[in-house]
């Protein structure tokens, strides 16, 4: 049987040109590929919209190209804080995780905080605590310690100021990653995994974990997830914004997005990007940075992978 499904994925919003001139291009872009024919495999195959999303971070978390697990990051101490929420739009079951440093895979132990725990969200030292209790892979410090993040923690550190990921333009450099899907039961899941800013200050946790803001799913409505500044993504509770498009003006996915880059841009001239699954399966793109990495499959369709719009 043909399953019906969507999904899309994010390796963050920022800038292209800056991406080509430190080599990254090509590999990135075949990187988003392959993710992406994982998370259809799955969806084709009749796995759970949940499934798809959670396994779509997870090996975005696992490549170093990307501000999340591996490649996150450094905090203003040269360290790893990582975030990460995952929502299931069946249920409005979320499970999300801040400021932990171990943690292979950031959004595993989210769905950990979902399934096996009676809370939405578990911080530090409690959410590195419950991951031992779930046996959730850790690994040491240099693990995460890649070498593009440390130089690029040490010009922060000489420029004194924080960083997105990416980005060419100051406030510059945006990151992290996510992915919603939409399955053939028509169930819809989101999720997003972050080390969030370059030389952030100890203990600041972004938009990324906070449901509603950096991400979101409801049957009803949409999947979301958000990536840029988080800040702004907090202030405007985006997500929800963008799902309320759906749900007061009847909005689809693509007029959502953009409807929600309009209303951050408006708000608070804010920077970074979303990416959007209705409850039919249309997908939506949009971003206020120069570009967005991203990968999308439509109603079962062929894979676009793009940089941008
Ligand atoms: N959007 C990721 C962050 O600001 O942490």
């Amino acid at each position: 049987m043909q399953e019906n499904f969507s999904l899309i994925i994010h390796g963050g919003a920022g800038s292209w040109e800056h991406l080509k001139r430190e080599g990254y291009g090509s590999e990135i872009m075949d990187s988003v590929r392959r993710i992406l024919e994982g998370g259809r495999h799955i969806l084709a195959t009749g796995g759970t919209a949940l499934d798809a999303v959670e396994y779509c971070a997870a090996e975005l978390e696992d490549d170093p190209l990307y501000n999340a697990g591996r490649g996150s990051v450094l905090n203003e101490h040269g360290e790893v804080e990582m975030d990460a929420a995952i929502m299931d739009g069946a249920t409005l079951n979320a499970g999300s995780i801040a400021g932990v440093t171990t943690i292979k895979n950031p959004i595993k132990l989210a769905r950990q905080v979902l399934e096996r725990s009676e809370h939405v969200m578990l911080i530090g030292k409690g959410a590195q605590e419950f991951a031992k209790l779930c046996g959730m892979q850790q690994m040491p410090d240099d693990y995460f310690l890649v070498e593009h993040r440390v130089r690029q923690w040490r010009e922060a550190q000489k420029l004194g100021g924080m960083m997105l990921d990416h980005e060419d333009a100051p406030p510059n450099k945006l990151g992290t990653v996510g992915a919603v899907a939409w399955d053939s039961a028509g169930n819809l899941a989101a999720a997003t995994s972050t080390g969030g800013i370059v030389n952030k200050r100890w203990g600041r946790v972004g938009d990324s974990p906070i449901i509603g803001a950096g991400v979101l799913a409801d049957n009803e409505t949409c999947a979301v997830s958000a990536t840029g500044y988080g800040e702004q993504f907090q202030r405007t509770v985006l997500c929800k914004m963008i799902s309320n498009f759906v749900y007061f003006q009847g909005k689809d996915a693509a007029g959502a997005a953009t409807a929600g880059i309009e209303y951050l841009v408006k708000k608070v001239n804010g920077l970074g990007g979303v990416i959007v699954v209705d409850h039919q399966g249309n997908c939506g793109v949009d971003h206020s940075t120069s570009g967005l990495i991203y990968g999308l499959i439509e109603q079962a369709g062929p894979s676009v992978c793009k940089f941008t719009k």
